[in-house]
């Protein structure tokens, strides 16, 4: 990964990191609340401030949209406190959407909203049979998809999108309930779409030891990130490839993410966070056809 420019300056030459335009739905927090409990994170007693939430979800959309990004509208429903999450709601590869099936029946009708969505014609959707938490549990690469298993989406749903997308599906077991979706304890740093080297960090934590050989198998270079770090939800971040969009509070993978020739940008989703997510989780990606 990093070469000496000479052998007596010892000077580190960091990767030319290259970023590809990404076209990202995401959906206004109007009516974003915390009223039940189905992850660690979330505490119905615990007020929310809506219209904070709201600056930081336009502070979100904004980083995108400066960093050159398309970003669709979903349109917030009431009674649909997580619609925010965009990232659940499908997974979208080739320009085809395996279409969620939400674990918990408070979130169950955010599919129908998908749905309607994708009917406009930006891709073509299928119908799950299993439940999966769209992109919360399923992260793509070109060389693979890592998909996460444990607490939201089954290894069923593992196999269907294996077989619907063509591309090698590996299943990771998570253990640790504050890391309950995938993209919670691993970030897509590239894709692998520019540099034809998929990227990733993550915490080890999260995962069993047979998770663990499997990352450092697939992925000998990846970025280790330590607990501090993880439990800011400093791993859900959005990488282009050259930028990684990541939560101010996970201030310790700014260094990191430097070194290995990434451009960290800082959001604040602290209010997010509040309902157990964070830059990720309010961004779903539409990959379309022919898109390399
Ligand atoms: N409160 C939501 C839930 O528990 C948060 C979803 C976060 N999304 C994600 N992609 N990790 O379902």
């Amino acid at each position: 990964m990093f070469s000496l420019m000479s052998p007596t300056s010892l000077l580190v030459e960091t990767p030319d990191r290259i970023a590809v335009a990404r076209h990202y739905v995401m959906c206004p927090p109007d009516y974003f609340d915390v009223q039940y409990a189905i992850n660690a994170w979330m505490d119905p007693g615990i007020p929310v401030d809506r219209g904070l939430a709201a600056a930081q979800w336009n502070g979100l959309r904004d980083a995108y949209l400066g960093l050159g990004h398309r970003v669709s509208l979903l349109e917030p429903l009431s009674g649909l406190p997580d619609m925010v999450f965009t990232a659940n709601g499908a997974t979208i590869v080739d320009g085809v959407a395996y279409e969620a099936r939400f674990r918990h029946p408070e979130r169950a009708p955010e599919t129908l909203a998908h749905r309607a969505w994708l009917a406009g014609g930006v891709a073509r959707a299928v119908q799950a049979s299993a439940v999966n938490e769209g992109e919360g549990d399923f992260l793509v690469t070109e060389r693979c998809i890592l998909a996460g298993t444990g607490f939201r989406t089954e290894p069923a749903a593992h196999r269907e999108v294996q077989e619907l997308f063509g591309r090698p599906v590996v299943s990771l077991q998570l253990v640790d309930p504050r890391f309950y979706h995938l993209d919670t304890a691993i970030a897509v740093l590239d894709d692998g779409r520019a540099s034809d080297r998929p990227d990733i960090a993550y915490f080890p934590g999260a995962f069993t030891p047979e998770g663990r050989a499997a990352l450092t198998g697939l992925f000998p270079d990846a970025l280790a990130v330590g607990e501090e770090d993880a439990a800011v939800l400093g791993l859900n971040a959005v990488g282009d490839g050259r930028n990684v969009v990541l939560p101010v509070q996970a201030g310790g993978l700014v260094a990191d993410l430097r070194e290995r020739g990434y451009h960290p940008v800082l959001v604040d989703t602290s209010e997010l966070a509040k309902a157990g997510g964070g830059p990720k989780c309010c961004t779903l990606e539409v990959r379309e056809p022919l898109s390399r």
